[in-house]
């Protein structure tokens, strides 16, 4: 049976929440993954160093082993230096909301006034903490990924020493803006590689494949594809797994987010395996992370093997991608 190994997995952008919930998924994410950066958009946001530090404990304490690390984050604002210095240590990136734009993001950036953000952003430079980016204008909904470019040049060519992520990039217009701007990096969720607008409004609505931003058009999808399967170096994987209870999801308001942690993986494989590019996926899920970001994760080694895994119903409250559905490959053992 064909079979494929990974070292450290890592993900680089994670909503694990808190409480019943952070108990159900946490653990799914901890078995297979060295480490994942845990997104700060709770309720009220993970916005002080004693948030900071007593998130990670709750997340410790939800994890039934120590050969995880969540790669904490600062939900941004306009933090004076003194401040970043007393916190960065703690702290592996700070992730950057407009106001409004997704969930729990309220208290986010309400306009990208330069000067405002100059003291923050270049403390961030200085201190070398990366600035995680949701880039969405709130915009037509297929246009606000590609409205945002103009952001992320402003960003990119006012603090050039800055590091940019482009969090969980839908469009074409994103991954050419890689190769434009040399502090521009960006994350690809595992949805965005698989998914065009018609899977989750095309026929039957499904609940479950709606996220923000978005999926958009098949050229969007194929350039995504290209910048992951080659395993750009300035690309990393980012789950963006964004677990909701299924009544938020299953309602007449639904919740955005999809839910990937547990076959995150397993439906990597599948797609480089699919396109022949099983070779490249270490550096996409784990070599490009811990350059970009200078992390050296704890040893773990993630065997999977080519064979059928019926995809869960749910886990706890929680309905995944897939469920019910049978997937290609499965994880057999991690050491
Ligand atoms: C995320 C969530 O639910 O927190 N939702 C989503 O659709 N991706 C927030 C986010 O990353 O935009
Ligand atoms: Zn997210």
């Amino acid at each position: 049976m064909k079979t494929h190994k990974l070292l450290m997995p890592l993900d680089m952008h994670l909503h694990l929440r808190d409480a019943v919930m952070l108990e159900t998924v946490a653990p799914l994410t901890a078995y297979s993954f060295s480490g994942a950066i845990i997104m700060p958009n709770l309720v009220p946001p993970v916005d002080t160093l004693d948030a900071v530090i007593s998130y990670k404990q709750r997340i410790m304490a939800a994890v039934p082993n120590d050969y995880f690390e969540p790669y904490m984050t600062l939900f941004y604002k306009n933090y004076d230096r003194a401040f970043l210095e007393s916190v960065v240590d703690k702290i592996t990136a700070i992730k950057l909301y407009p106001a409004g734009i997704t969930t729990n993001s309220e208290g986010g950036v309400s306009s990208f006034d330069v000067e405002e953000m100059r003291e923050t952003l270049e403390a961030m430079s200085d201190l070398e903490i990366p600035l995680c980016v949701h880039g969405e204008t709130d915009g037509f909904v297929m246009d606000r990924e590609a409205e945002f470019m103009s952001v992320y040049e402003l960003l990119a060519t006012t603090f050039p020493k800055l590091k940019i992520i482009m969090e969980h990039i839908t469009t074409k217009a994103a991954v050419e803006m890689l190769d434009k701007f040399e502090n521009l990096y960006a994350t690809i969720t595992v949805h965005h590689l698989i998914l065009t607008l018609d899977d989750v409004v095309g026929g039957m609505m499904k609940p479950h494949l709606f996220c923000k931003p978005i999926a958009k058009r098949p050229e969007d999808l194929d350039a995504l594809l290209n910048v992951a399967l080659q395993a750009h170096p300035k690309v990393m994987f980012g789950s963006d797994s964004a677990p909701h209870p299924q009544h938020a999801k299953e309602s007449c308001g639904c919740a955005a987010g999809v839910f990937t942690a547990p076959i995150a993986l397993q439906i990597l494989c599948e797609i480089f395996d699919h396109y022949g590019k099983l070779e490249n996926l270490q550096a996409f899920v784990s070599d490009n992370a811990q350059s970009i970001y200078g992390i050296c994760p704890e040893f773990k080694e993630v065997t999977l093997e080519k064979r059928p895994f019926v995809v869960p119903e749910h886990y706890g409250t929680v309905v995944p991608m897939y469920a019910g559905e049978t997937i290609g490959w499965a994880i057999e053992s991690v050491d």
